[in-house]
């Protein structure tokens, strides 16, 4: 069943509150209530431990949520579903398989026979430039070929939802700003729904329909920025430099209330 006004994802009244080794609780959290469009590329931006990661894994299913639901497709998220595919910062790469048997891996599960598995592995590694490295072995990579090799294997499968944890963040800054190229044109392609977390606030600038700040202590969504830009986008151009400052200042903030929050 469908939402009528294209909300692929719903969060309400999301909670979530650890309780640590030691018997305290934080949490993580409290009240986050937010709407992913159909094709909405949105980015979750904030400081470390502002709960981002914690949001993310709510929502692809991977944690359960202590209050509050994540609907998808108006229902309710229990559990990963092979819809919906994750990627990790660590790439998550088998690393006895070759670029190929990594980029079919999820066609297996799907139990897409050989040769159409072959088919799509290969067309999915050449969307992300990988044509000649088919037969090599994730160790015998670069951190950001081996990124790309994870973005085929996800997108191979089709997927609705791609849920994206900082999977750029352990690149070079010139490798970075060519997989954000990539991603972005992926997904103008594609018509993915896409949630990508990051703290880079250039990245979340060039990336998103939508930026959803957040903050912590406790983690919650402080503000939602729209970036009404078309693409691709130039990181020079005045509406590009005028929404990162907004999301500076935001940040800037921020970090003030931090301050006295602790004084
Ligand atoms: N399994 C856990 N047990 C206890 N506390 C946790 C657990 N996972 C996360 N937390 C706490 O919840 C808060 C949010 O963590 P989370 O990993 O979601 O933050 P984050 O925004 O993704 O940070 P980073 O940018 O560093 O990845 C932090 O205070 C963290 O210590
Ligand atoms: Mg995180």
């Amino acid at each position: 069943m469908k939402e009528d006004n294209n909300v692929k994802i719903r969060v309400s009244q999301l909670e979530k509150t650890f309780r640590n080794t030691g018997g305290e609780t934080t949490q993580a959290l409290v009240s986050v209530n937010l709407e992913v469009h159909e094709g909405e590329f949105v980015c979750l931006l904030g400081p470390s431990g502002c709960g981002k990661s914690t949001l993310l894994n709510i929502m692809a299913g991977f944690k359960r949520p202590s209050r509050g639901e994540v609907l998808i497709d108006g229902r309710r998220v229990t559990a990963p579903d092979p819809r919906y595919v994750t990627l990790f910062q660590n790439y998550g790469l088998f690393p006895w398989r070759n670029v190929l048997g990594n980029v079919e891996y999820g066609l297996e599960v799907q139990g897409v026979p050989k040769e159409g598995r072959r088919r799509v592995a290969n067309q999915y590694i050449s969307l992300v430039g990988l044509d000649k490295f088919i037969y090599n072995h994730p160790h015998e990579l670069s951190g950001g070929m081996q990124q790309r090799v994870a973005l085929a294997r996800a997108l191979a499968v089709d997927p609705e939802i791609i849920f994206m944890d900082e999977p750029l963040g352990a690149l070079d800054a010139i490798t970075r700003i060519r997989l954000q190229e990539e991603i972005s044109r992926i997904w103008r392609n594609k018509e993915k729904t896409i949630v990508f977390v990051t703290h880079d606030i250039e990245e979340a600038v060039f990336l998103a329909d939508r930026i959803v700040v957040m903050t912590p202590c406790p983690g919650r969504v402080k503000s939602t920025i729209p970036v009404p830009m078309g693409r691709p986008r130039h990181r020079t151009h005045p509406d590009f430099v005028r929404v990162r400052d907004q999301v500076y200042v935001e940040l800037q903030l921020e970090e003030e209330e931090i301050l006295d929050y602790h004084s």
